[in-house]
């Protein structure tokens, strides 16, 4: 190997090289780095050599390097400059790569191990090697000294491209940007209600019929009334398709778990096959969203037609894995079906949800004798299943756990950390998004180990995904702006797990993480500059503080509803408020404004930062604000219920008590409540309010908004109130969320 001396590199123009960089920005954290004070010259016509089993990664790096391979001891190998080599003791994807004055040194067990090294050697050249215009020239290389393995077996990204179609070249990016931060599965949700998206010989109109549909939704799914845009939507991968993206994605070291989502979600299937459906029901692809009740019926013929699509299907996939869904399975049709009911009798099974487990049991045990283990979303554990099967939680993590403890596989991938169709921002000018909200500090939060599950228990959590669900994202760059850069947090949370850094050591990284991602030409969301408020009543008075993702940051506000200039305050200490009061902020860099105007409206009333205490606790997840969130000034946005201004309520009624301070003459009560039936949220039933020595006044609820506003009567001297808010209840079956308690949400309780 060549050594490059460090005085040389000062002669970068000599060698057209870099000048060196400040240290190297690796996401996900690696375990152990040590950073040398050096640099290694990476010459344009650096050679990179491999031993037996890594020429994958060796190949890999060549590509994004535009420099030679060839295998180690090749007797007319010039000096290499790069070395993959095979060290036994290093298992899975755990690589060692030191870069000193001798080049680099990359080791591993395994090819994975190798190839996850590769895209560390990435993140260590300079961001213009990312680009297609780059000439890929030398580049200075600082000494390092990695050792590095992931905390999570399986690190997984998902893509719906049944509700939006995209080109295999964005499906090839994204799998290239998963790569790059160390994920290791690719959960490709090839089927569903909008379209089927996978070519299929035997069964051609589950391509000309069930890949198309008429038209699709604008707007909000829960807007009324609906509107649609009249235009025929659809798409389909061909074999070919299908077998480049595997190709791609396997010289990257990932897997690609496909999705054949049944026996839900199934309206496209059987609108090109309705003779798989319980009979006398026609279904058309759908145009909207949400959940149908279009089901497969369980009879022999559909499981002749599952066998031969499956046939077809696996050859290629090489995943050990097979997605076959099972959510969300509406049973209102099996329940009133001649067939269904005869096999529930026949097998002795107590109901619908059972005879879902038998459906589930059949196509595993189908798939088992192909070779395949099934994966199912955590609904095929309801009615029972066999040890086969690996579970995805989704609607909590509950189902993962029931998964460990009766000692089978789970995926963790709950709403509330991993759903990144969720808002990330609580700006009203966010895209339109489902609803929700998942901010990218929550995603670096998260832990894929649920509490209270044994060390036995916890090995069965194999690791954690990121759904990326597109009702609502029709293009590449839709998707990017969702996806980034909450992905990258997740790509930490689950390769460096518990080994992670503090957020803003993270945020810090991100920030020049940014300049790749430029490079890469992602269309990532920025919020590192977005300013957030908390309300305080720690502080002798009410008050509230303003911050920042990216620390040291200068935040100059008013408060008078002009627009901060470079001369307005800078945000020190937090801000009292003693009446109704309008917050404005920008972050300023060198008197320049580099942020989003930040605007806080704080409306007082009679019950403003007095004593509030909430039973039960709010749900975990929607929690953040904690009950001081109903009575500081501040209305939720008007979108995102999972913001810290609303209160979380998971099938729990909801008694609070608010303690005014003094006997306080009170005319009202009012508050609102989230509506958002897809979402499982639900304007409760009935609030009640009572004053000291007062009957309760209560008042039933109309559901008809999104936003559903209360204002009851109190009209009474009273310290302390009472309130009872009576939640919604069980969902109806045939409805979203179907058999699952109802989430209420509530915000401020302005008392007048
Ligand atoms: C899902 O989000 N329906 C798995
Ligand atoms: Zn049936």
């Amino acid at each position: 190997m060549k050594s490059f001396p460090n005085f040389l590199l000062s002669l970068c123009l000599f060698y057209g090289c870099q000048s060196p960089r400040p240290d190297p920005v690796i996401v996900p954290a690696a375990i152990d780095a040590i950073i040398g004070q050096d640099f290694f010259a990476f010459k344009k016509d650096a050679l990179i050599v491999y031993e037996n089993g890594l020429k994958d990664a060796a190949l890999l790096l060549g590509q994004y390097t535009n420099r030679p391979t060839a295998p180690k001891n090749n007797p007319t190998q010039p000096e290499s400059a790069v070395v993959f080599a095979i060290d036994n003791a290093l298992s899975g994807e755990h690589y060692k790569l030191d870069i000193d004055k001798t080049g680099v040194s990359i080791k591993s067990g395994s090819v994975n191990g190798a190839l996850r090294a590769v895209q560390t050697m990435r993140l260590l050249l300079p961001e213009e090697f990312e680009t297609p215009q780059s000439d890929k020239g030398s580049a200075a290389l600082p000494f390092i000294s990695i050792a590095d393995a992931p905390a999570f077996s399986y690190r997984g990204m998902h893509l719906d491209v049944s509700r939006h179609f995209f080109p295999v070249a964005f499906v090839k990016k994204y799998i290239d940007l998963m790569a790059l931060l160390k994920f290791n599965v690719f959960h490709w949700h090839l089927t569903d209600d909008q379209g089927w998206r996978i070519e299929i010989d035997g069964f051609s109109k589950l391509n000309s019929v069930g890949s198309f549909r008429d038209e699709t939704l604008v707007g909000h799914y829960n807007d009324a009334p609906a509107k649609y845009d009249g235009k025929p939507y659809g798409g389909y991968y061909s074999k070919d398709d299908i077998s480049e993206v595997v190709e791609f994605a396997r010289a990257r070291g990932i897997e690609v778990i496909p999705e054949i989502d049944i026996p839900g979600h199934s309206s496209a299937i059987l609108a090109a096959y309705p003779e798989f459906s319980c009979k006398d029901h026609s279904d058309k692809v759908a145009t909207t969203w949400g959940i149908f009740d279009a089901i497969l019926c369980p009879k022999p013929e559909t499981f002749e037609f599952l066998d031969a699509i499956f046939d077809e299907i696996l050859p290629l996939f090489p995943s050990k894995y097979v997605h076959i869904g099972g959510d969300e399975a509406v049973k209102t049709r099996w329940l009133q079906c001649p067939n269904c009911q005869a096999l529930i009798k026949q097998n002795a099974l107590k109901n619908e949800y059972e005879l879902q487990a038998y459906f589930v049991q059949k196509v595993a045990d189908m798939l088992d004798s192909k070779g395949k283990s099934i994966i199912g979303w955590d609904e095929i554990l309801e009615g029972g299943l066999s040890d086969k099967a690996t579970i995805m939680s989704w609607r909590g993590v509950e189902g993962g756990v029931a998964a460990a403890k009766a000692g089978m596989d789970a995926i963790m991938t709950p709403t509330s950390y991993c759903y990144f169709d969720y808002y990330q921002s609580e700006k009203e000018s966010e895209p339109l998004a489902i609803g929700g909200f998942l901010p990218l500090q929550k995603v670096y939060e998260f832990n894929p180990i649920p509490e209270g599950l044994n060390e036995n228990e916890s090995a069965h959590i194999l690791g954690g995904q990121g759904n990326v669900w597109t009702e609502y994202l029709d293009t590449p760059q839709a998707v990017e702006y969702m996806a980034f850069p909450r992905m990258i947090a997740l790509s930490e949370a689950l390769w460096s797990g518990s080994k992670r850094k503090d957020f803003k050591n993270f945020v810090n990284r991100l920030e020049r993480f940014k300049k790749r991602l430029d490079a890469l030409a992602v269309n990532y969301a920025n919020h590192l500059y977005e300013i957030k408020g908390v309300f305080n009543d720690s502080t002798s008075e009410p008050s509230y503080s303003l911050f920042t993702s990216l620390e040291g940051q200068c935040i100059r506000f008013t408060t008078d509803g002009s627009t901060p200039t470079a001369k307005s305050l800078e945000f020190k200490k937090p801000i009292p408020i003693r009446q109704n009061t309008t917050i404005k902020a920008l972050v300023f860099q060198e008197e320049i404004p580099v942020s989003d105007l930040f605007e806080q409206k704080i409306q007082t009333h009679l019950g403003f930062g007095k004593t509030v205490i909430v039973s039960p606790n709010p749900h975990s997840s929607y929690s953040s604000g904690g009950p001081k969130a109903l009575v500081n000034g501040i209305e939720g946005s008007n979108k995102r219920f999972g913001d810290s201004e609303w209160l979380g309520f998971w099938g729990d009624d909801v008694s609070i008590s608010l303690d005014l301070g003094e006997e306080t003459d009170v005319q009202t009560l009012s508050t609102r409540f989230f509506n958002s039936n897809g979402q499982w949220v639900y304007a409760p039933k009935t609030i009640s309010v009572q004053a000291d020595g007062q009957a309760p006044v209560v008042m039933t609820i109309q559901r008809e908004n999104t936003l559903v506003t209360v204002r009851v009567p109190i009209h009474a001297k009273t310290r302390f109130l009472k309130i009872e808010v009576v939640g919604f209840g069980m969902i109806p079956d045939h409805l979203q969320g179907g058999g699952h308690p109802a989430w209420t949400f509530i915000d401020e309780l302005i008392i007048e």
